[in-house]
């Protein structure tokens, strides 16, 4: 069970990040300051309650999983943090800032932090792998040999270097994925958000993408939303932990061989209500009939 990769090594996918500031009393302000946060967060369409006073937290480097049955308001958070919708009551805050009420420009500035996972990978099937990978960088008019330079990292980072000049009709679901996750991370998004990324992908496939994920948490300091209701998903993200071996090469370990503590906690939505935050062992131990009738899938 291994991911190889070589050159994040010596050159971290996101390069402001430097170990060695941490040290650093400021620093330790900001690490402590959420990434993303929910503060009685109401949301209502028509008649219809949605979300129904939600309060979390993800903290700096977290994977929140944020788990709940169909219809349930896992994409409208999604939308509410990047500003697509407004909530009718509560507060929204990323970094330490309050989003709320910003207006689109504004929101622009915080998307910049953002990068986004969806679904089926959300490609432009008129576009090359290469030239979906560089969009936003394009739009952006950045010098050509730079975005050639992040498009390749980008694509090593999901093992899909090969890949770069093909069309996504070539590809298969998997890779398309990749290829959307290889996307959502140009410009070293801090924040990243995943909507059902697994959703349709074989059990093996799916595991890659969850170690894709790890990798970000693990070795680049992401903070991240994996929205899913798939419970394979959560169990690879709370017990798998990436570590870069004496060669360079990424390995997945399991939580038990080495005592560490992995940085994921879920949450439970239904009825617009969270009904269970914290560990994944928590959960698997809750006396709650729903959540025992999600879990077993009956
Ligand atoms: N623009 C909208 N107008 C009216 N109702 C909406 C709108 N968007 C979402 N809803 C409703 O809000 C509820 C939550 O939707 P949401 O997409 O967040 O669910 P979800 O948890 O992501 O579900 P799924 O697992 O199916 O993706 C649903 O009942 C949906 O019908
Ligand atoms: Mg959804």
């Amino acid at each position: 069970m291994a991911i190889t990769e070589t050159e994040e090594v010596e050159k971290p996918l996101f390069e402001e990040y430097e170990e060695t500031d941490l040290e650093t009393p400021t620093d330790n302000i900001e690490r402590v300051t959420p990434a993303i946060e929910f503060r009685d967060v109401k949301l209502f369409f028509d008649d219809r309650t949605i979300l129904d006073g939600i309060n979390f937290t993800v903290r700096r480097g977290e994977t929140k999983v944020v788990l709940g049955g169909s219809g349930g308001g896992k994409s409208t958070i999604i939308k509410l943090i990047l500003g697509l919708l407004k909530p009718d009551g509560g507060q929204i805050f990323i970094d330490g800032e309050e989003i709320t009420e910003f207006d689109e420009p504004e929101m622009m500035r915080i998307r910049k932090k953002i990068g986004m996972v969806f679904q089926e990978g959300a490609l432009f099937d008129s576009l090359s792998v290469y030239e979906n990978v560089a969009y936003r960088l394009h739009e952006e008019s950045v010098p050509e040999d730079e975005v050639e330079h992040e498009v390749r990292r980008m694509l090593r980072f999901v093992n899909l270097e090969d890949a770069i000049d093909k069309m996504p009709v070539e590809l298969s679901g998997g890779m398309r994925r990749r290829v959307g996750i290889a996307r959502a991370l140009v410009g070293n998004p801090s924040i990243v958000l995943f909507d059902e990324p697994t959703a349709g992908l074989d059990p093996p496939t799916a595991r890659t993408i969850c170690e894709l994920a790890i990798k970000l948490r693990d070795l680049e300091d992401a903070s991240s939303i994996f929205v899913t209701h798939e419970m394979n998903n959560l169990e690879y993200l709370s017990s798998e932990y990436a570590v870069v071996d004496e060669n360079g090469e990424v390995n997945f370990e399991t939580e038990g061989e080495k005592l560490c503590l992995i940085n994921t906690e879920v949450i439970m939505l239904r009825e617009g209500k969270i009904i269970f935050s914290g560990k994944d062992e928590e959960l698997r131990r809750s006396q709650d009939s729903y959540i025992h009738r999600f879990i077993r899938g009956k």
